[in-house]
């Protein structure tokens, strides 16, 4: 798919400037953001052309480059999903530069903190909390390189500010609750939980875009319902990386978004119910075997599923003919 290859481009350029953007602050740098618009415009293209595969590109992310990644994908997300809510074009930029930033407080959280390999302690998570605080503060106080707000909207402020907030109240940093949170900030927590649920870290091994997807529509006290709806249609039937039924009872992993409307990726089976063997690795057109329906990889007792998929998804990026 060509987008794919121009997607793929856009990411690594995205990846390596917002990574000098937090390398900047961490060293005690401005950042610039100008040089971030840019990236705003590219992904927002991207996301106009094909919506899936900017979002498939940002799918596998290693250790270390996990934080950078995700203000991509977040901001790939947003104005994804602000495409899909139908909010006003002229906006795009701001909401997609809210999703690139959101995090950038995590500038001024350590690393070893960041990249722990086991769960936080009380005093390591009221440190790492700090970061909406911290990011906020950092573009308001002219430490972001900027003269006045005026690049910088209410949206990306408040988004950075407020992306942990949840609808019930038990988020941070305010505690706001419902419509309190605005539109933007509420739009981010979405965004930001789908894809960090979605992210194997050092510490927990990935959700499928399934299992993210029922947990943000079943959990209405924290994820905006009204949102979590034109979200998950906007991630589609069979987001990359999904497990499906195929009609010849194998199961198989979703490689690249379908077209819009489309509901016949290419995939790579793996494991053949009826006889319960893993089979080699094959990348088909699911026209000739197509898809039953998504399954939930947490309800099968496959305990080499989350390599396999890995070692599918890492295999086919390169996208190789299909059969
Ligand atoms: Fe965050």
């Amino acid at each position: 798919m060509q987008e794919k290859r121009r997607a793929q481009q856009i990411v690594s350029l995205a990846k390596e400037r917002i990574g000098k953007a937090f390398e900047d602050l961490r060293f005690g740098r401005a950042l610039n953001v100008d040089q971030l618009w840019p990236l705003v415009t590219g992904i927002n293209a991207s996301i106009s052309r094909h919506p899936g595969a900017l979002m498939g590109v940002t799918r596998l992310k290693d250790r270390h480059e996990y934080t950078y990644l995700h203000s991509v994908a977040v901001c790939g997300l947003m104005i994804g999903l602000a495409r899909q809510m139908k909010l006003d074009p002229a906006l795009h930029h701001e909401i997609g530069l809210a999703g690139l930033l959101h995090d950038i407080g995590k500038a001024r959280v350590p690393t070893m903190l960041l990249d722990k390999p086991g769960p936080l302690t009380v005093e390591e998570e009221i440190i790492v909390r700090e970061h909406a605080r911290m990011g906020f503060e950092t573009l308001m106080s002219g430490d972001d390189g900027l003269s006045t707000n005026e690049r910088l909207s209410s949206i990306v402020l408040d988004a950075c500010l407020h992306h942990h907030e949840r609808m019930d109240g038990s988020g941070y940093p305010d505690q706001q609750r419902g419509n309190s949170i605005s539109l933007y900030a509420r739009m981010a927590a979405i965004c930001d939980t789908y894809d960090a649920t979605t992210s194997a870290r050092v510490y927990k091994a990935a959700w499928s875009p399934a299992e993210s997807l029922e947990y943000l529509a079943n959990n209405p006290g924290q994820y905006d319902p009204e949102i979590v709806a034109p979200f998950s249609a906007m991630i589609g039937i069979f987001p990359v990386g999904s497990m499906v039924r195929l009609t010849s009872n194998r199961l198989a992993i979703v490689l690249e978004a379908s077209e819009p409307d489309e509901l016949m990726p290419p995939v790579s089976p793996f494991y053949c119910i009826d006889s319960k063997q893993l089979l080699s690795l094959r990348r088909i057109d699911s026209t000739i075997d197509p898809i039953v329906g998504i399954e939930i990889p947490s309800r099968w007792n496959l305990p080499f599923f989350w390599q396999t998929r890995a070692t599918i998804l890492a295999h086919f990026d390169g996208s190789p003919p299909i059969e």
